[in-house]
């Protein structure tokens, strides 16, 4: 389309904001807001590249963005890539991951490019970075692509030349000389450096005066913004001592994640316990029920499950040991049917978890119209629970 300019056009003056979003985007943050607890810079900088995406405008010839996430492990780096995958494409897997540590030989980058016609094995291996992967997601509205590099300081030399070369001209030639294109892709890199200097100065260390409202555990408040900046800075010059400076000036972005703290970890099992819940209404072969943990069992899930070194790391082991085991273990000698709620709960002083039938015929199985799926379950609206407030799918609450 050819644009004219027009002569005489002078409407009238408006201011325009920019900080207003489009639907589309509403939706795509509401959806990132529900599953990822804390990080706003890690949601900001997805959610502007995100809009720079649909409006096309892009830089061309390059990635759509390379990011690079850092900060403690099990503060949610790989997670925001995951939560986006399931916002763009109802899927968490809808990305391809690289794992760098398992590429740290340079022979072993033929895994992901194959290797060239004529060499041994050249049959046989399917290289991950290819094309029709990049695109398995794509639809006629979306065709971007997720690419997650994880843990790069433990790339190899070759594959530090093989990334480079992607962030910079967006493309790869492939064992056997195919290219591969990733100008529709936003490349995620993830690294824990700077977590333990980011930890020193949480801690007072590293010669800096501990902020009198410091993140702890405890402490409800925000930072102030000085604060902030200090822990941004370190991270930063922690990666800037490791990685090139060629490597640096490639990035659009750099993210640094924040420890999380208790609160944090609540809101996480909150989502945790919710995914359980689906994945029990989800369970083919098996009477769906329903389950709600009382604060008793919850303190103790947390207890165990928190570490501030390791943020929701061991929170999910902690469920599963808790409460998904023993609930297994519960289907498996048939012990629940269909629609029962069962309260999870732990003694407050042996902290010893009991599981207790408190309502039955909860749900009703519903068939489903199409295929041979097994029947969803559905809230019966004739049950009645006296004092408890029912929300389904997948939260059963006390008032
Ligand atoms: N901010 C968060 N919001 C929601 N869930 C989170 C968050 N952080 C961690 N989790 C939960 O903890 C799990 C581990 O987090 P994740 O894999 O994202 O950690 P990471 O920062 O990538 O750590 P590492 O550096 O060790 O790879 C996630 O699968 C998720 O269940
Ligand atoms: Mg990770």
């Amino acid at each position: 389309m050819e644009i004219v300019g027009a002569r005489n056009s002078a409407g009238p003056r408006q201011i325009l904001d920019p900080n207003r979003r489009g639907d589309e985007i509403g939706r795509f943050e509401d959806t990132l807001r529900r599953k990822i607890v804390g990080q706003p810079a890690a949601l900001e900088a997805i959610i502007e590249l995100y809009q720079t995406f649909l409006a096309g405008l892009h830089p061309p010839s390059r990635p759509i963005a390379n990011l690079l996430f850092l900060g403690p492990t099990g503060s949610g780096k790989t997670r925001v890539v995951e939560a986006m995958a399931e916002a763009l494409f109802h899927d968490p897997r809808a990305l391809i991951k690289v794992d760098c540590g398992e590429f740290q030989h340079s022979h072993e980058i033929a895994k992901l490019i194959g290797s060239p016609p004529g060499y041994l094995g050249h049959r046989e291996t399917h290289p991950v970075l290819t094309q029709e992967a990049l695109n398995q997601w794509h639809t006629d509205r979306m065709r971007l692509s997720l690419l997650l590099f994880d843990e790069i300081e433990k790339a190899s030399d070759s594959l530090w030349q093989l990334l480079l070369g992607i962030l910079d001209k967006a493309t790869l030639t492939l064992g056997d000389n195919r290219r591969v294109d990733f100008s529709q892709t936003i490349i995620f890199m993830t690294s824990n450096l700077g977590a333990a200097e980011m930890n020193n100065l949480i801690q007072g260390g590293l010669g800096f005066t501990r902020p009198r409202r410091a993140i702890q555990d405890s402490d409800q408040e925000e930072a102030a913004p000085q604060w902030e900046d200090k822990l941004d800075r370190v991270a930063v010059d922690a990666a800037r001592r490791k990685f090139s400076p060629e490597f640096m000036n490639r990035l659009d972005r750099v993210v640094v994640f924040r420890a999380l703290r208790r609160q944090d970890l609540d809101s996480i099992l909150d989502l945790e316990l919710n995914l359980v819940q689906q994945r029990i209404l989800a369970a083919a072969g098996s009477a769906p029920f329903l389950f709600s943990c009382s604060p008793s069992a919850r303190s103790r899930i947390l207890e165990q499950g928190y570490d501030p070194k390791y943020g929701a790391r061991h929170l999910k082991r902690a469920i599963e040991r808790n409460v998904v085991f023993p609930l297994a273990k519960l289907m498996a000698t048939g012990q629940v049917k269909l629609g029962d709620l069962v309260r999870v709960d732990a003694d407050p002083h042996s902290g010893a978890m009991s599981f207790v039938r408190e309502a039955e015929g909860l749900l009703i199985p519903v068939s489903r119209e199409i295929g041979h799926e097994p029947p969803a379950p559905q809230l019966n609206r004739a049950a009645r629970m006296p004092g408890r407030r029912l929300e389904f799918p997948f939260s059963v609450e006390s008032k």
